[in-house]
């Protein structure tokens, strides 16, 4: 079966942070835009993957995009993918009002978009994946997810309602309504045991592959992943069995603390290198390593669900690694599909064909150079 790829032809950017007006075409393979600081390399990495994904990879509110002159921001991509080509249009103002289409037919959520694309960004900020709190990691987990499943986001945002009301009866009524209770357990159970199982689907991929990547970025070291979850089951078939009954031991304690204690909200993936946890003892070149390989398994495991190798977007992909490591990591990189690479210098290691689209970028500015 010929695989797909997920490619954004062109874009086109209307008060976007710095960018005030751009309308770009894309090469199908490797771009790079190059620029100084504050030239706005970040901020068009970032109207790709708005464009694309509905979200900011820095997880930037709506409004703080908007550039500081205007009143609203507009962007529309057109990519091809598995599905054909599509036209995605945004535009969201300062009052919190979005609008979203796809070939011109409305969407009610941002989040529609996940299913439509496949993207991966690697940004510095993403080092928070592996330093920050663990709801960090979960995101990350839900976001390659939602790439993957149609059926995810949905249960997510069920589980997440579920939850929110759950703990609003645990806060006001000291949970005394053990019907009502019993309703919103019964619901995390079912939602709970579904996200579970894909987030153990992908676990046992990156606990794998995350460790060939890391090891071909660095020969000498052993990273390891693992998935902590807030209960403990025996196989996949009896998560929902598990989950009820660690609910039930738990009944009291959640009485008492007056929310909610067990449950797929509170997991956790740990990465140990050398086994010596990374967010503790790493350094920082080895905790951006295990940042990468976290995403480029997540790249081919997009690729296999989906059929179609995503887009790859790296920001300052580099930074923070030395001469062995970048090499390695872009050697990686040339067996994926579209790349988008912005950096203030352009890397050596990259491999440059006649397939090549460089972009210069000042003050907001992009121009293709030829
Ligand atoms: N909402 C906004 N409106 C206008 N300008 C903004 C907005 N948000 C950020 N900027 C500015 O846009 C400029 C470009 O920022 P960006 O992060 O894209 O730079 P960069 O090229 O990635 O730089 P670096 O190499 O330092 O990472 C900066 O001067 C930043 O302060
Ligand atoms: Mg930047």
């Amino acid at each position: 079966m010929a695989i797909y790829i997920l490619i954004l032809n062109s874009i086109q950017i209307e008060n976007f942070r710095n960018i005030t007006k751009a309308k770009i075409t894309l090469g199908e393979k490797l771009n790079l835009v190059l620029g100084v600081n504050a030239a706005g390399k970040t901020s068009f990495l970032e109207a790709i993957h708005f464009v694309t994904t509905g979200r900011s990879f820095r997880g930037a509110r709506e409004n703080t995009l908007i550039n500081h002159n205007s009143s609203f921001a507009r962007l529309v991509g057109t990519i091809q993918s598995r599905e054909g080509e599509r036209i995605i249009e945004m535009a969201f103002d300062r009052q919190g009002k979005k609008r979203l289409s796809v070939d011109k037919v409305s969407l009610k959520r941002m989040s529609e978009l996940l299913n439509l694309s496949a993207v991966v960004s690697v940004a510095p900020s993403d080092i928070v994946i592996i330093v920050g709190p663990p709801d960090n990691r979960r995101r990350f987990l839900d976001t390659v997810l939602s790439h993957c499943f149609p059926a995810y986001l949905s249960s997510l945002s069920s589980y997440t309602k579920a939850l929110r009301q759950k703990n609003a009866l645990l806060r006001e009524q000291g949970g005394t309504d053990f019907k009502q209770l019993d309703i919103w357990n019964k619901q995390l159970t079912e939602y709970g045991e579904y996200i579970l199982s894909k987030r153990l689907l992908f676990m046992d991929f990156l606990k794998k592959r995350g460790k060939e990547i890391y090891y071909s970025l660095s020969k000498n070291e052993e990273v390891e992943f693992a998935y902590s979850g807030s209960f403990a089951f025996h196989k996949r078939e009896t998560i929902r069995g598990d989950f009820q009954k660690a609910l039930n031991e738990n009944l009291k304690r959640e009485l008492k603390l007056r929310q909610s204690v067990i449950g797929i909200h509170r997991d956790n993936i740990r990465t140990t290198i050398d086994r010596k946890p990374v967010r503790q003892y790493g350094s920082r070149g080895q905790q951006r390593c295990a940042m990468i390989s976290m995403k480029f398994a997540a790249l081919e495991f997009m690729e296999r669900i989906r059929n179609e190798k995503p887009l790859l977007l790296l920001d300052e992909a580099v930074s923070e690694l030395d001469e062995k490591r970048s090499v390695n990591l872009l050697g990686l990189s040339a067996s994926v599909g579209q790349v988008i690479i912005a950096s203030t210098f352009q890397p050596r290691e990259v491999k440059l064909d006649s397939k090549t689209k460089f972009f210069e970028i000042a003050d907001g500015n992009i121009t293709p150079l030829l």
